[in-house]
């Protein structure tokens, strides 16, 4: 099992929910975070409580990724603070329930600017960073929505397509980095609970029985543990199943 200490991680959508139980978790297991979302005073918030737990400071950096020139500035932020990234997590995304209503253009394009063209950006622009590690990875948060034949249910179809679109890019990203010593994943959860490992019922989760809801932690240890397979292998996609019989029905 590789071990995860002092390996410099960007997260996006660190500020609430799996993003920052995400982070909070890496920085656990001694990880350097740089939090990335909109909302500064909530990346703050993440960052003192990791200062809290674990004694090291996370660094902060406020990016809209539905807003291009947010992402690029985002960018030169990270450079200059660090030159050389191991992991980029992917798991800023928009959601956008179904409605009966058209959605406006803001919501569409905040939907999918979000999840792809900005975390497009967002991941091109590290690669450079990525490939000074020596040991890359991209992990992509998508939904178990994004799979093939998966049902619409509640989801709105501009938030479908965004994550079909992101397994298409976690998928691209694969090819494209074949033969250098970047690895791409991407992880399906299901609809989930949102828990922090600062709440009571985080300890609980290993006691849950088929059938319960999934939650943030059951993604945090499916991410830990693709990150820590030795390197020439690749959990390319991790489906988070909570007794759906795989139809997520
Ligand atoms: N919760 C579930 O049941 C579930 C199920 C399957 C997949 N997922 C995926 O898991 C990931 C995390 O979602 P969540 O569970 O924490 O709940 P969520 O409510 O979907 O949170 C979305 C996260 O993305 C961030 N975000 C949204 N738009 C953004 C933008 N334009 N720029 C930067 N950040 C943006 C939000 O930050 P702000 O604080 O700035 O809004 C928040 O941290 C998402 O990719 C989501 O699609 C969640």
């Amino acid at each position: 099992m590789l071990d995860l200490k002092s390996a410099v991680v960007v997260v996006t959508g660190a500020g609430r929910g799996l993003g920052a139980a995400l982070a909070i978790s890496l920085a656990d297991l001694g990880c350097k975070l740089i939090l990335c979302g909109r909302n500064a005073a909530a990346l703050a918030d993440v960052g003192a409580q990791i200062l809290a737990r674990t004694g090291n400071s996370a660094e902060q950096v406020v990016v809209d990724l539905a807003n291009m020139d947010s992402v690029k500035a985002a960018l030169a932020e990270i450079h200059v603070r660090q030159p050389q990234v191991d992991v980029l997590i992917n798991n800023g995304a928009m959601w956008l329930e179904a409605s009966e209503q058209p959605h406006s253009s803001s919501e569409v394009l905040g939907v999918i600017d979000a999840a792809l063209s900005g975390t497009y950006l967002l991941t091109q622009g590290l690669l450079p960073a990525l490939k000074a590690s020596k040991r890359p990875d991209i992990v992509t948060i998508g939904s178990i929505s994004g799979l093939p034949n998966a049902p619409l249910h509640s989801v709105s179809l501009p938030f479908y397509a965004a994550k079909h679109g992101q397994l298409a890019l976690a998928d691209g990203l694969r090819q494209v980095l074949k033969g250098t010593p970047v690895r791409s994943l991407c992880v399906h959860p299901p609809y989930l609970e949102d828990i922090s490992p600062l709440d009571e019922q985080w300890q609980q989760v290993p006691e849950r029985q088929k059938g319960q809801k999934g939650t943030n932690r059951d993604v945090v240890e499916a991410v830990v543990f693709a990150l820590t397979r030795p390197r020439h292998i690749s959990l390319s996609s991790i489906v988070i199943d909570t007794d759906d019989g795989g139809l997520f029905s």
